[in-house]
């Protein structure tokens, strides 16, 4: 019988028990990426939520650690940031580390109400103690007002605090933590308001020509280009008070069904801007085919602003390479078709190809076997993918369709790069070096072996192609 063994990812982040939501708290101390989440460790449903705790060194492997923020008397712990607070801003040091101060939601479970907290660490984030003086930020005018990410703004000399608030965000500062100064409510009028926004994100984006803009995620549900939870940003340019922006279409940064409230790293030791997402959608989260675990987190992934300053590109983690293992793969240029292959059927793999579309109009990839499986197409006329998962197992039936659309105009040189990445569970697929990315989860109730990719005439349009075998680290 399938079930947990089959669809626990190899190389994403799962708690070894119970249900997870939304990462939290990432932040980068001494050597250690931490990695906290919304946790209910006591069943695998959503419940009163705690955050779980886990670090890596290098991204791939990840060691979980006991619960780091448990409900208390001002109710459960929702999403929320970690930051290292280098200059002892808020006064919480004891010791000879600096401190990883927490900045949390605060929910009551039985008035609603919602508010900002604070809980700090003296030991590398292994234990930590809640700030006496919490909640520091109360807002009585709003139901909905969560999931605060903290910054350093390092002209300003002052912490930002971006955070959710019904359909806006709102952002305020402050010198030490703990007093809040309104700034900016900003939203109206701007992106997708088809559901409640959530855990927001602010930070600068680089590209190749040392142009920098600031970017602000919105995750919002439902809403979503594909149904469910999903992530939009802006691009524009933030002073210390004041972001602003003057993009008028909405922006994805995953068209997928299954990347929701990725935030990115604090303190990131590169300059990176390194995220995660949980890798799941409301629409059926508490469904989903496991028991003992419930929910993975999205690989680590960069993002990097594109050369013409419009899009965000989202690239795997380069330290995700480490889980590949070299392997050449037959194939014809003018089409594949590969039939029960001992890699293919592990689950766990990496698909790379570069596809030239001049002479065609579509193209299909189709992985799977006589009785189900999954395609994707691609359509130049429409200028669209259309990824079918009806098949594919489980059915997603809390969503109305399960083909998934996804826009995208092939650039002037017609060529197509496809690096997918498949997991027990879980497809990621980046375009054309990040600029769309579509991540969504599958549970096949019998092994795919089958790979196939045609196209609509008998050219050559196969440039090259990979499949590479995951390797345990
Ligand atoms: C997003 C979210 C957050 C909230 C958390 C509760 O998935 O709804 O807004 O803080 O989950 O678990």
């Amino acid at each position: 019988k399938v079930g947990d063994n089959n669809f626990r990812p190899a190389y994403h982040f799962t708690p070894e028990k119970n249900w997870m939501n939304d990462p939290n708290g990432m932040v980068y101390y001494k050597g250690e990426y931490h990695l906290f989440f919304q946790y209910n460790p006591d069943d695998n449903v959503w419940g009163p939520m705690h955050w779980g705790h886990a670090v890596s060194e290098d991204l791939v492997n990840w060691e979980e650690l006991p619960v780091a923020l448990y409900p208390d008397d001002l109710g459960n712990i929702f999403s929320g940031s970690a930051i290292v607070d280098t200059h002892n801003t808020a006064g919480f040091k004891t010791g000879d580390e600096d401190v990883l101060a927490a900045i949390f939601t605060h929910h009551n479970p039985e008035t609603n109400e919602q508010y900002q907290s604070l809980a700090y660490s003296n030991d590398k984030g292994r234990s930590w103690q809640k700030y006496e003086g919490n909640p520091v930020l109360t807002n009585e005018d709003k139901t909905d007002f969560r999931d605060p990410k903290v910054i350093w703004h390092e002209e300003k000399q002052q912490w930002i605090m971006v955070v959710a608030a019904g359909q806006e965000i709102i952002f305020y500062s402050s010198p030490n933590l703990k007093e809040w100064e309104y700034l900016q409510s900003f939203g109206h009028g701007h992106g997708a308001h088809g559901g409640v926004w959530e855990c927001p994100d602010l930070f600068t984006v680089r590209n190749e020509n040392g142009e920098e803009r600031w970017a602000l995620l919105v995750s919002i549900n439902p809403g979503a280009p594909n149904g469910g939870s999903g992530t939009q940003y802006f691009l524009g340019s933030f002073d210390g008070e004041t972001f602003e922006t003057s993009q008028t279409e909405t922006k994805w940064l995953d068209y997928g069904t299954d990347n929701y409230a990725g935030v990115t790293w604090s303190n990131e030791p590169n300059g990176r801007n390194l995220f995660i997402g949980w890798m799941s959608n409301w629409a059926y989260a508490q469904n989903v085919p496991t028991t003992a675990w419930r929910s993975a987190m999205t690989l680590p992934r960069t993002l990097e602003l594109s050369n013409n300053g419009d899009l965000l590109l989202s690239k795997p983690a380069e330290e995700m390479s480490s889980v590949l293992a070299s392997n050449s793969v037959e194939y014809t240029t003018n089409g594949v078709d590969i039939k029960n292959d001992p890699v293919l059927k592990t689950g766990t793999f990496q698909i790379n190809t570069t596809l030239d579309l001049s002479k065609d109009k579509s193209i299909e990839l189709f992985w799977g076997n006589e009785t189900s499986g999954v395609s994707l197409q691609y359509d130049k006329t429409t200028s669209e993918f259309v990824i079918n998962r009806n098949d594919a197992g489980y059915s997603f039936n809390n969503l109305n369709n399960n083909n998934l659309f996804i826009p995208y105009v092939l650039p002037e040189s017609n060529e197509l790069e496809l690096e997918i990445w498949v997991d027990k569970s879980s497809v990621e697929i980046f375009v054309n070096g990040g600029e769309r990315v579509i991540t969504f989860l599958i549970f096949p109730n019998t092994p795919f072996g089958d790979l196939q990719i045609h196209s609509d005439s008998e050219a050559e349009f196969i440039q090259s192609l990979y499949i590479q075998p995951i390797v345990n680290k």
